[in-house]
């Protein structure tokens, strides 16, 4: 089915998410695509109703700056153009853009020149936005006008007759008053969309091009037991029932007792006949003496699909025709990409290793969740009725504790971290600082460090803490636990983990650090 949507074209943002993010919170249906993509392409999929253009950090006169296909300024579609986007709509439409001596960032009064612009609707005459450009516009193109100002520069134009409309601020950032009112007079009063995006919605949706996409063939599915991969299976066995196989890899980087228990979890749910597990060591040997992080990635998304593949040649009525499912949410896809410089590849998610791209361009991938955020899946979780442990669970990557011991991979030092990381999480869970926090975890360090007990010296592993909160894991802050719970897990891990010298505390948001280690 050809759905109803807003466009986001990507010119590399740090931003563009947050639009996203905003647009679906006005319950509006939204996609972000690679600012080169082709109307034509789209519309194969999607029903454009309206379209913006994100920031980037590019000049419309740089060597090679990002481009649009002109075909979107003659679609009548209304079209939103947010800082770069404004630029390159006004180099494209014949107006004038200007670099500037210095660049602007940070919070700017505007003033509204045009009040009858439908944009700005119940906006009023001045307000407080934040500014980030180092380009304005200094000419308009004929048949724009001017809508509002700062002191420094032109903060909004527009050609009403042809629905085109743009802003030199960031209305999706929170410090920008009235950008939400701005973007939802864009959604609803100028490109008419409705507001319609629910997860009763999403899941309705969903189950229907699954159906669609599968036909009578088989699904696998990767379960690791966190609530992504198991929201993905309570919504493919929801749209094809039998047809789907979920697998569980035991693939010797998981947290202790993990395999067990999902084992015990998934024995109480209906997916238990569908139900494959396999524990394999097959991803240590391949880990010997690999260090580099990207190096570790890569090792884990191959060895998985090679296990993965091996273990469905041995699935009966399956054929070579089946489709692979994942759980794979927004934040692996874009922290996983590079187009080419909007977002710089951050590092390779093990659901977007090459075998899994195969499958992809085979059109055999089935990653229902992919336009989501963690906060929303839970939502969508909880619709679907897993009970209330599996939807508050904290993510963990899919390489596991590969990417959190730094350095080699060795079967002694993922035991010294599996211990370290059980004493993390039992002492949290003794307090009720687990609603807020997004993940709580043990790092095993690649050094070692001097200690003394009793009277004698020790010399021993070293130990990070991580303690974060977020919302989606695209950023993140630290937290600083009480000392007391501190003092409890610093005491433990150094008396009860053999070898362990030394434990460390990580005070490190994201940006400018990922939340994982590697
Ligand atoms: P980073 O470390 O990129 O992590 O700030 C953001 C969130 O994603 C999780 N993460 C992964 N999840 N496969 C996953 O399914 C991965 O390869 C992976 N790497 C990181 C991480 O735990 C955090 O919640």
């Amino acid at each position: 089915m050809i759905k109803e949507a807003l466009v986001i074209l990507d010119f590399g943002s740090q931003y563009t998410q947050l639009i996203a993010k905003v647009i679906r919170s006005l319950k509006v249906h939204s996609v972000i695509c690679p600012y080169h993509t082709p109307l034509e392409s789209l519309r194969k999929d999607y029903e454009v109703q309206g379209i913006i253009f994100s920031g980037g950090p590019s000049s419309v006169y740089d060597e090679g700056a990002f481009d649009v296909d002109v075909e979107y300024f003659k679609a009548d579609i209304p079209i939103l153009g947010i800082c770069y986007g404004m630029q390159l709509i006004a180099y494209k439409k014949g107006g004038k853009v200007e670099t500037s001596g210095h660049k602007e960032y940070g919070a700017a009064e505007i003033y509204l020149q045009k009040r009858d612009s439908l944009l700005f609707k119940g906006v009023p005459e001045k307000i407080c936005v934040w500014m980030s450009h180092g380009d304005h516009v200094s000419k308009v193109p004929e048949g724009f006008s001017e809508v509002a100002s700062s002191l420094d520069c032109l903060a909004s134009m527009e050609d009403e007759a042809n629905k085109i409309y743009s802003l030199q601020f960031h209305p999706e950032v929170s410090h920008s008053e009235y950008g939400k009112e701005i973007l939802s007079n864009f959604l609803f009063d100028i490109c008419k969309l409705k507001s319609n995006w629910t997860t009763a919605s999403f899941i309705e949706e969903s189950v229907r091009e699954i159906r669609k996409q599968v036909g009578h063939k088989k699904v696998l599915l990767a379960l690791s037991g966190g609530v992504d991969s198991m929201t993905a299976a309570f919504l493919l066995y929801k749209a094809i029932g039998k047809q789907l196989v979920c697998i569980f890899v035991d693939n010797g980087l998981l947290r202790k007792d993990e395999g067990v228990e999902v084992q015990t979890k998934i024995g109480k749910l209906s997916l238990n006949d569908h139900f494959i597990f396999l524990k394999t060591d097959a991803f240590l040997k391949a880990l010997k003496g690999v260090v580099d992080p990207e190096a570790k990635r890569k090792v884990i998304g191959k060895v998985f699909i090679e296990v993965f593949n091996e273990k469905a040649k041995s699935i009966k009525d399956l054929g070579s025709n089946y489709f692979l499912a994942q759980g794979t949410l927004y934040p692996d896809v874009i922290e996983s990409v590079s187009v080419k410089g909007p977002s710089d590849t951050i590092k390779t998610h093990h659901n977007r290793a090459k075998e899994v791209l195969d499958m992809m361009k085979e059109g055999r991938l089935i990653e229902p969740l992919k336009e989501l955020f963690k906060d929303e899946v839970r939502l969508i979780a909880k619709d679907l009725g897993l009970d209330d442990e599996f939807v508050h669970r904290q993510p963990f990557p899919g390489p596991g504790l590969a990417v959190r011991i730094l350095g080699e991979v060795t079967e002694e030092r993922i035991k010294i971290l599996q211990e370290a990381d059980s004493i993390v999480r039992e002492e949290v869970k003794k307090t009720d600082l687990q609603k807020r926090l997004w993940q709580y975890f043990a790092v095993l360090l690649p050094i070692k460090a001097v200690g003394v007990v009793g009277d004698n010296r020790t010399y021993g592993d070293v130990v990070a803490l991580r303690f974060v909160s977020s919302v989606d894991g695209m950023t993140a802050d630290y937290e600083i636990l009480p000392k007391d719970v501190l003092t409890k897990i610093m005491s433990r891990i150094t008396g009860e983990v053999k070898g362990v010298a030394r434990v460390v505390l990580d005070i490190t948001s994201k940006p400018p650090a990922t939340i994982e280690w590697e």
